[in-house]
């Protein structure tokens, strides 16, 4: 297996001087459009992408159609995402026949896999470039190199096991939220999971590096800042043996200045007791650096079975057990999970199983998925794939029971008064602002934008399964 590898300052230097020459190639006015697809950590990759592409001296649009450069950066993780990313990729080739000088690069999880590049190379013939996951720090390079040789390039090898400090990133300005990495990689193999063979094997940030950037966010005013990993819990940076995730939560919650500090995600085989214990001795406070109450901890399946089979390494009653030290141990934690349902085999029983978990651990949300067959994985080769209708039908029940759940668990809080974070105005109806809580809820409420950034006591009038409406009482300037 390979070991990780920080990259030298003179590899990072040399991909400096692409940008340079990139620069100079494409002189002023260029355009950037940057479409992504799948997780966090793949909005972390844009978030790199764009800071590489201003440094280039593109300029951000949100007009596909008014860009010089496209980049695609897509998610395999279930087929619906692969598909949609192919779709949109389709689309740009009118982009192309408008403008001839148009480059177009897929990058992302989809395109670490040998059958969608072989699929890309001939069948989407306008596609300039691929770029795999584990090679984005080189995105100055390859446009470079496609820019002046004039022909296609495909870097795309997952194996590489390297970390890149020090590129440059653009983030939302002013934006009170952040995503910081620490950790790329997975080395799990859960068999449905298609993740560790696109983004390599597990490696981890230094400490040092981590600190530095979320001590900049904050004092940039950033207030909620999410630290990303497929499973911090096994945060092992090779420059500190015997420093681990709790390590680094405590030493973040040292830094001056006011910021709630989230994670995602941690897989319950590796969630031990000192994690809980360093998240409820640092609660999220006034003038403090405080850890989120939101735990996200994926469930998968009920059935002890269908785990086993999963390769997820616990059981049921491990899982309920360290959710009773959870809901102990950190008051007023929002518990969320991810289930998969309709895994090969899995009987009426089984999945009754899996509502029955839902029903004990009272979520306040899950995330629900229809097993996917991903090319490549253990899962996809069992016997037993279940039939399309009833994956669909278990999905529906599993809403529906998770709706009403949602809903009494908010329906607790109306009439009382909950502090939030002000975020701006609201996506999805922007005559509202929405703020949230310290468990990660959603508040809608009417308010003034210029309050974003700012904490706020809101009293809860109505409450929804995935959403609650209030008004604010007062603000706190900190
Ligand atoms: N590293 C994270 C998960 C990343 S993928 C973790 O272990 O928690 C996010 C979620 O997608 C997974 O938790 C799983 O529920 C779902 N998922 C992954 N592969 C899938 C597949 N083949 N079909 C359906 N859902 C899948
Ligand atoms: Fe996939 Fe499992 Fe790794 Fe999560 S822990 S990314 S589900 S293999
Ligand atoms: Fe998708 Fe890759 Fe994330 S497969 S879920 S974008 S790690």
């Amino acid at each position: 297996m390979e070991k990780e590898v920080i990259l030298s300052e003179s590899e990072i230097k040399k991909q400096f001087d692409y940008m340079s020459q990139v620069k100079t190639l494409i002189g002023t006015g260029k355009k950037v459009y940057i479409r992504t697809f799948g997780c966090q950590q793949n909005e972390a990759d844009s978030e790199k992408l764009l800071g590489m592409a201003e440094t280039m001296g593109y300029t951000p649009t949100d007009k596909s159609g008014q860009a010089d450069l496209i980049l695609v950066n897509t998610c395999a993780v279930r087929e619906h995402a692969e598909l949609k990313a192919l779709s949109i990729s389709g689309e740009y080739k009118h982009c192309k026949a408008d403008n001839p000088q148009l480059i177009i690069g897929i990058c992302g999880c989809m395109v670490s896999q040998e059958h969608r590049v072989k699929d890309i190379k001939n069948r989407y013939p306008y596609v300039d470039f691929l770029l795999g996951t584990t090679l984005i720090h080189r995105f100055p390079e390859i446009l470079f190199k496609t820019l002046t040789e004039k022909k296609r390039n495909f870097w795309v090898s997952p194996e590489t096991s390297v970390i890149a400090e020090n590129l440059p990133v653009s983030r939302v300005p002013g934006a009170v939220e952040a995503w910081v990495s620490v950790m790329y990689g997975c080395n799990n193999f859960c068999t449905y999971c298609i993740v560790p063979y696109v983004r390599g094997r597990e490696r981890s940030r230094n400490p040092e590096d981590v600190i530095k950037e979320v001590d900049s966010l904050i004092k940039n005013g950033v207030k909620s800042i999410t630290l990303l990993g497929q499973n911090v819990n096994s945060y092992k940076p090779l420059s500190k043996p015997g420093y681990g995730f709790p390590e680094l939560l405590e030493d973040l919650c040292k830094l001056d200045g006011e910021c709630v500090i989230g994670f995602m995600t941690s897989h319950p085989k590796d969630a031990t007791a000192e994690l809980v214990e360093v998240i409820a001795k640092h609660p999220p406070a006034t003038g403090k650096v405080g850890i989120s109450r939101r735990f996200h901890l994926p469930l998968q399946s009920g059935s002890d079975r269908i785990l086993k089979a999963m390769n997820r390494h616990y059981t049921l009653e491990k899982y309920m057990s360290l959710v009773e030290n959870i809901k102990r141990r950190i008051p007023g934690v929002s518990l969320t999970t991810d289930i998969i349902v309709g895994f090969p085999t899995e009987t009426e029983e089984e999945f009754r199983q899996t509502l029955d978990a839902v029903r004990r651990v009272r979520y306040d949300n899950i995330y629900s998925f229809i097993y996917s067959k991903r090319k490549g994985t253990a899962a996809a080769a069992m016997e037993g794939q279940i039939d399309e209708r009833v994956k669909g039908e278990r999905l529906r029940r599993l809403i529906d029971l998770q709706s009403e759940i949602s809903k009494e668990n908010n329906v607790r809080l109306e009439n009382l008064t909950v502090r939030g974070l002000i975020e701006g105005v609201s996506k999805t109806s922007p005559e509202k602002m929405t703020a949230r809580t310290a468990d990660g809820k959603l508040i809608h409420f009417t308010g003034n934008p210029e309050d974003a950034g700012k904490c706020g006591l809101f009293l809860i009038e109505k409450a929804e399964s995935h959403e609650l409406f209030g008004s604010l009482v007062k603000t706190e300037d900190i």
